[in-house]
């Protein structure tokens, strides 16, 4: 079974995005044959600045080998190194309608929030389509609002094997984790970059605290019992402590004497203590950008191996011998 998923190159990462997707992506390399790769080309679609897009792509390598891709046991590259992904997306645009293209919310909502509607905005569920048809991925884990995308990929494949009378293209499954809650935010809200909220994996001690700190609470005074349930601060410590954990917790609530500021501290601490052999890592690669730059070839050359097989197959299928 293969699962593929594309990673855009966002370069800080938080913990919204590890417990909402990193995490389960990292524990799918024990089911399956995974595939993952940094989505440089889909990145071009929003980013216009050199020096961003090269940082970002670097910081999202380097932050998915610290917590745990494996590059000997999954394929794990960046999208601009396997070419024949531009190739497919040519070919299967002649079988990708325009009504189909038209009716993608995700288009819809990026012009509305001002992206400019370029074509490469708008032909882009072709070019993930052609990510996902490359490599005959069986499951594309994604969240909600790319759904459609994956059903836009059947559509797509489908279409072309009718038209070639020939089941070449495998029709992959989206699955989306119902289990993983959004994450919310410092302000009770869902965590997003967008909304400065979060609470991030990698960045200073100063910075962490400053955004621990930060979270919203009611204004009950120390010598006043406290609610846990919908607290900002309980809400965030449930993603880092145990039961036992979080029933001191709860107690420290309801018995007057400590303030929000005292639980801060302690999620803090938790927050730090979980984090610190994933940060060790980081730097390690952090400090070795040939080794990630190796690591990143290597599964280049993996991957393009399959890539080169199928493409090689649907040429001569349609005839471009
Ligand atoms: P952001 O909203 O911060 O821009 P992205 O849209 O880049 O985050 O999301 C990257 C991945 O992380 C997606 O798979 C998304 O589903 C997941 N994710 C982002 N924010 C959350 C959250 N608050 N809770 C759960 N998952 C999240
Ligand atoms: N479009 C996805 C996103 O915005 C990233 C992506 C690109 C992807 N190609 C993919 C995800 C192929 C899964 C499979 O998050």
């Amino acid at each position: 079974m293969r699962i593929l998923s594309g990673i855009q190159p966002s370069g800080t990462i938080h913990i919204g995005n590890y417990f909402g997707m990193v995490k389960k992506m990292i524990e799918s390399q024990n089911d399956g044959e995974l595939f993952a790769f940094i989505a440089s080309y889909h990145a071009l679609t929003s980013v216009k600045d050199k020096e961003f897009l090269e940082k970002n792509s670097y910081e999202a390598a380097i932050n998915f080998l610290a917590l745990g891709m494996d590059p000997e046991k999954s394929t794990f590259w960046i999208q601009h190194d396997v070419k024949e992904v531009l190739e497919l997306y040519w070919i299967l645009s002649n079988h990708t309608s325009m009504g189909l293209l038209e009716r993608a919310h995700s288009y819809k909502d990026k012009t509305a929030r001002g992206l400019v509607a370029s074509h490469g905005l708008f032909s882009y569920p072709v070019l993930m389509a052609a990510d996902i048809l490359l490599f005959d991925s069986n499951i594309v884990p994604v969240g909600k609002d790319q759904i459609q995308h994956v059903e836009m990929t059947r559509d797509i494949a489908t279409s072309f094997n009718h038209a070639y009378k020939k089941e070449i293209l495998t029709l992959p499954v989206a699955k989306v984790d119902e289990e993983v809650a959004t994450v919310l935010g410092t302000d009770g809200a869902k965590m997003s970059k967008s909304y400065n909220n979060t609470i991030d994996m990698f960045t200073t001690s100063k910075q962490r605290k400053k955004q621990v700190m930060s979270i919203v609470t009611d204004s009950k005074e120390l010598d006043e019992p406290k609610e846990w349930e919908n607290c900002n601060i309980y809400n965030i410590s449930k993603l880092f402590m145990n039961e036992d954990e979080l029933k001191d917790l709860q107690k420290r609530y309801i018995t007057p004497g400590e303030g929000y500021g005292h639980f801060k501290l302690t999620l803090l601490e938790k927050i730090e203590q979980y984090f610190k052999p994933y940060e060790e890592k980081r730097e390690y690669f952090a400090a070795n950008p040939k080794k990630v730059r190796e690591i990143l070839e290597f599964g280049a050359q993996k991957a393009r191996k399959i890539a080169s097989e199928k493409i090689k197959e649907i040429r001569d299928i349609v005839g471009l011998i």
